[in-house]
């Protein structure tokens, strides 16, 4: 039986009594709407952890001034069954008030340079550091062994990286595999704001990626490969925020570099942002 916490003593409790019988901890942060994307992170955490521990957050500080923050979905039932269903032990639920026990406008604030200012940092100012600012939290709430980030979301596992590393955070930092409908769309929370018209249409992002990676692959130039997957989207009826190769730090390759590379997009149809990504 999945055991639901709302209290930081008895989640302390809990989790110190797992670490004294020698017991490995691991942790999937969420903002609920769960779905198999993030049972997947369970599970895979699950690999490295002897008991699993998932919180679910609506995080206000990550949300812009005209983003989805009231509106984000909120699915307590079914997020429950499911983390149970995927082998979670502690459902940790924290309130804004406990997060932010000064308020957000006195709360200490993590920003971590450089890997946050582009892609999803130019299209989302502060958006980072909101995660940053909770993810910190967390950490040091759940005190894990190990945690695990979807590739879906592949700047924000490459900004948690750079912050684990450069706070000395004793935490693991797991990727897992970006999990998709039968017709490619990255699920996603988000994905149920598309209408039925615009929801076979959002499958095109996936095909514009294997096509970047195709055309990349194939020898052909950068900038080419990100003008043309620009045009087809736009095409397509997408408003492109960005369509771009990137090394896996998101530092733009060279001509020459044939090393890892990964293509990503950042797309709204109608009132829907959505992104995705492709390694190679
Ligand atoms: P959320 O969007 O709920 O996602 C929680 C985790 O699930 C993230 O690590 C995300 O990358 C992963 N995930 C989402 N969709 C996925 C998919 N289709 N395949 C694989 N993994 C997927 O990301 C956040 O919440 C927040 O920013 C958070 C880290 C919880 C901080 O508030």
């Amino acid at each position: 039986m999945i055991e639901t916490i709302t209290e930081l003593d008895a989640l302390r409790a809990r989790v110190m009594g797992w670490k004294r019988q020698g017991l490995r901890v691991g942790f999937v942060p969420t903002m609920g709407n769960l779905h198999a994307g993030h049972y997947s992170l369970i599970m895979l955490v699950r690999q490295y952890a002897d008991r699993v521990v998932s919180s679910v957050f609506v995080n206000p500080t990550q949300f812009g001034p005209n983003e989805d923050y009231t509106r984000y979905p909120r699915t307590p039932d079914a997020d429950t069954t499911g983390l149970e269903g995927a082998g979670c032990d502690v459902l940790w639920l924290p309130t804004v008030e406990s997060m932010y026990p000064f308020g957000i406008e006195l709360a200490a604030k993590v920003h971590v340079p450089g890997v946050s200012s582009v892609l999803e940092g130019e299209c989302r100012p502060g958006h980072f550091d909101g995660v940053c600012t909770v993810v910190s939290r967390l950490f040091n709430q759940v005190v894990p062994d190990v945690a695990g980030f979807g590739k879906k979301d592949y700047q924000q596992l490459a900004v948690i990286r750079q912050m684990v590393t450069d706070l000395a955070f004793p935490i693991q930092i797991l990727g897992g595999s970006i999990v998709r409908e039968a017709d490619g769309l990255a699920m996603s929370s988000r994905n149920q704001y598309l209408s039925a018209q615009e929801r076979p249409r959002a499958a095109e992002i996936r095909r514009t990626l294997q096509q970047m990676r195709q055309a990349m692959l194939a020898g052909t130039a950068r900038a080419e490969v990100e003008a043309a997957a620009r045009a087809h989207l736009t095409a397509a009826g997408f408003q492109v925020d960005y369509a771009v190769v990137r090394r896996p730090d998101l530092s733009e390759p060279g001509p020459a570099d044939t090393g890892a590379r990964v293509a990503l997009i950042a797309a709204r149809l109608g009132r829907t942002r959505l992104i995705d990504n492709l390694e190679f």
